[in-house]
């Protein structure tokens, strides 16, 4: 891209810039540091069977999450506008299909799906910090805490109740913009959340649970992998490092032009998946310290981390922050899913923020509703399989259109752009290490998810078709 097309790509975008490289690793690392680190690792790592599960997960991390993210951030940086538009330009100046602006639509319609249920599941956080500060668990044992629970989830009104809020506090935030209030807000909420991990992760040790827990997480016991192991830890990589749907795309479009992209998504890549394994190690001691079931799924962490602090002195108040830090970790996540729609929107018609932001909120409140009748009313009414409304919804954002969108953004990133606008926004200089990372990011990468796609949802095609 000329220089004059990339400024004219940036007049239609907000033309902002990250403070620093270290705000924008910090905001990247609110995005990607959410429900799926503390809530759904350790629940999906439990149905999948543990050590192999978290073996492969890492390794989909580092061959396929960092390649991809780094290409993500770049095309962001270069476009400097809403992924939609950054797909539009970008594909002009490499002289490739239109069609390629798809690409930034699948994202918008994936933000909306994966924000339908995450604005639910983060509305329970909320209830949790109510109840873990009112004292309902004090002196609680396994059995009570997961009635309590289940009696929450039967209920459609509450969840409907603590979804709206969710909801409306990140309409509200949103609105506003990603201001200062968010970066300054994030300063104090990762320090915080990894002391108040360390501190279960203490309680954990001595829980009398942590060697079963050790080797459940770390023991390689190969039978446990099904068909679909590798492409639900692939499809947990894309989602816990918020990979695939443009939000990488969005922020990158806010990165400083001498900020160096490898090691900062390294950074953030390590911080992500540093939480993800200690809330593991945090919450697993606990499973088998109380013989609880460790493939009970969603509802793991709203059991075990309860009764974790009711037998701890404080317990009410350090439940309450934890709940409320997940909970915020949830929000700078949300906020992050919106901002490929958002962006676009505000782009192309001049729209207010706020009035955006209420449109889109709605709309995926509504299909939140799905979710919360899931887990009641609509349980057992499957969509497809043993998946019902949010089982579906999950599994096809997550694992198909993540990884799907991943996939495209490596190829058309290492193939389609000019070479030298890729070589200059990895300050590349040696042809050889060009070609080394064009073999990684463009070969290793998206091939590594296309031949898990194949493998796993060939079959199940092929038997609906009856082929
Ligand atoms: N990474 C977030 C989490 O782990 O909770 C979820 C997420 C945010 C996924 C933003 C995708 C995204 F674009």
């Amino acid at each position: 891209m000329t220089n004059s097309e990339s400024t004219s790509a940036a007049s239609q975008g907000v033309g902002q810039r990250w403070s620093s490289r270290w705000l924008f690793i910090l905001a990247a690392a609110g995005s990607a540091v959410g429900l799926g680190n503390i809530w759904k690792f350790p629940y999906i790592a439990g149905e999948n069977g543990g050590g192999v599960f978290v073996a492969i997960y890492l390794g989909c991390v580092a061959a396929v999450g960092i390649p991809i993210m780094i290409s993500e951030v770049l095309l962001g940086r270069q476009g400097r506008s809403s992924p939609i538009h950054t797909m539009r330009s970008l594909s002009q100046c490499a002289g490739a299909s239109g069609r390629w602006t798809a690409l930034g639509w699948l994202g918008v319609v994936t933000g909306f799906l994966i924000l339908s249920y995450y604005g639910v599941i983060a509305g329970w956080t909320l209830h949790y910090v109510w109840l873990s500060m009112s004292g309902a668990f004090a002196g609680a044992d396994g059995a009570s805490v997961g009635a309590t629970f289940d009696a929450f989830l039967a209920d459609p009104w509450a969840l409907v109740f603590y979804q709206t809020l969710f909801m409306a506090l990140t309409i509200w935030i949103v609105g506003r913009g990603v201001t200062r209030g968010i970066e300054a807000a994030i300063r104090w909420f990762m320090p915080l959340l990894f002391l108040l991990l360390l501190v279960l992760f203490i309680y954990s040790l001595n829980s009398g649970g942590f060697a079963q827990d050790w080797a459940f997480m770390f023991d390689l016991k190969w039978d446990a992998v099904s068909s679909d192991t590798v492409l639900i830890a692939m499809g947990q990589a894309f989602f816990t490092l918020s990979l695939g749907m443009g939000t990488m795309m969005a922020y990158g479009a806010y990165v400083p032009e001498d900020a160096n992209l490898g090691t900062t998504v390294v950074s953030i890549a390590a911080l992500d998946t540093f939480i993800a394994i200690a809330a593991g190690l945090v919450i697993f001691p606990i499973v088998f310290a109380n013989g609880l079931e460790v493939g009970q799924g969603p509802g793991l962490t709203f059991v075990t981390l309860p009764l974790a602090f009711s037998q701890m002195p404080f317990g009410e108040v350090f439940g309450g922050i934890f709940f409320l830090l997940i909970s915020f970790a949830a929000i700078t996540s949300a906020i992050s899913l919106t901002e490929p729609a958002l962006s676009y929107l505000v782009e192309e018609y001049n729209a207010k923020r706020q009035r955006v932001a209420l449109s889109l909120g709605v709309i995926c409140w509504l299909l939140g509703l799905g979710t919360v009748f899931s887990f009641n009313i609509w349980s057992d009414m499957m969509i497809v399989g043993d998946l019902n409304f949010f089982g579906f919804l999950d599994y096809l954002s997550q694992n198909i259109m993540l990884p799907l969108g991943g996939m495209l953004i490596a190829f058309f990133a290492m193939w389609l752009l000019p070479k030298e606008l890729m070589y200059k926004q990895l300050g590349i200089t040696n042809p050889a290490v060009g070609w080394a990372w064009r073999i990684l990011a463009g070969v290793v990468a998206p091939v590594g998810v296309l031949v898990v796609f194949v493998s796993t949802l060939w079959p199940v095609l092929a038997s609906l078709l009856g082929l």
